[in-house]
């Protein structure tokens, strides 16, 4: 099963798509996350991505798309993937689905967990984030069991540089203009599905769960 993640910065993609990989056992494929790694790690990539994510832009498109076209190779991409981050401009989207023709395969599913704005800033500035395996947390509405420690991989929990109020706003407004046109996108093609991503985790991942079983 392939499946794309949708909506704003803070909508809760990395939380519904973590649950999504580990219910049907396919890998959850965050460009965000593996920028971070890239980050913390200082490597070539990390180092010219930072600049873009701190001011709340994104990644231009040719290094998104070198960095990822190869990650559905891999072996553990067989079964399918959950792709959270990726594609978020239309020339990403045309490349993967380039790609995918190629081979003969298709997305499934394009889920767009819906936010309004109001509700984001709240839950970026209470997230938590574990850059070893990318889980996400909230102070208050999902809290870790050991406070600042992943449930996951007992590695330290931080906050992102890029949850600040202000990089929030930027972040959202290029949503808004860059990303949102891929809800019509896959719209079209027939493929969208809209969750309501105010309410609570586990009531976001049952209704997803009732689109993809
Ligand atoms: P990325 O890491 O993808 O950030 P994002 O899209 O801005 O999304 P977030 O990770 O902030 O939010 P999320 O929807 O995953 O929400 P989460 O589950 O954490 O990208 C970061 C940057 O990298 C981009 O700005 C860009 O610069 C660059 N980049 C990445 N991909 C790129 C690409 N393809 N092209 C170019 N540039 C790219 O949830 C948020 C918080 O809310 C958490 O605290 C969570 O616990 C809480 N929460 C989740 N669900 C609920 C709920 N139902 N109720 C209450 N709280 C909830
Ligand atoms: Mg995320
Ligand atoms: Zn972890």
């Amino acid at each position: 099963m392939k499946i794309i993640m949708l909506g704003a910065p803070g909508a809760g993609k990395g939380t519904q798509a973590k649950l999504i990989a580990e219910r049907y056992g396919i890998p959850h494929i965050s460009t965000g996350d593996i920028f971070r790694a890239n980050i913390k790690a200082g490597t070539p990539l990390g180092v010219k991505a930072k600049s873009f994510i701190d001011q709340g832009l994104l990644v231009p498109d040719e290094l998104t798309l070198e960095l990822i076209m190869d990650r559905f190779s891999a072996a553990d991409c067989a079964d399918g993937y959950v792709l959270d981050g990726f594609p978020r401009t239309l020339p990403q989207a045309e490349a993967l689905a380039k790609s995918l023709l190629e081979k003969g395969e298709a997305i499934d599913f394009a889920i767009d967990v819906d936010v309004p704005d109001e509700r984001i800033v709240n839950r970026m500035s209470g997230r938590r984030a574990c850059l070893k395996c990318g889980g996400t947390y909230h102070v208050k509405y999902n809290p870790p069991a050991v406070d600042g420690v992943c449930d996951a991989c007992g590695a330290e929990l931080v906050l992102r540089d890029d949850d600040k109020p202000e990089t929030v706003a930027k972040r959202l407004e290029v949503y808004h203009s860059l990303t949102q046109p891929l809800i019509e996108y896959y719209g079209n093609a027939g493929i969208l599905k809209t969750v309501d991503g105010t309410q609570d985790v586990d009531k976001v991942f049952a209704d997803i769960m009732a689109i993809l079983d």
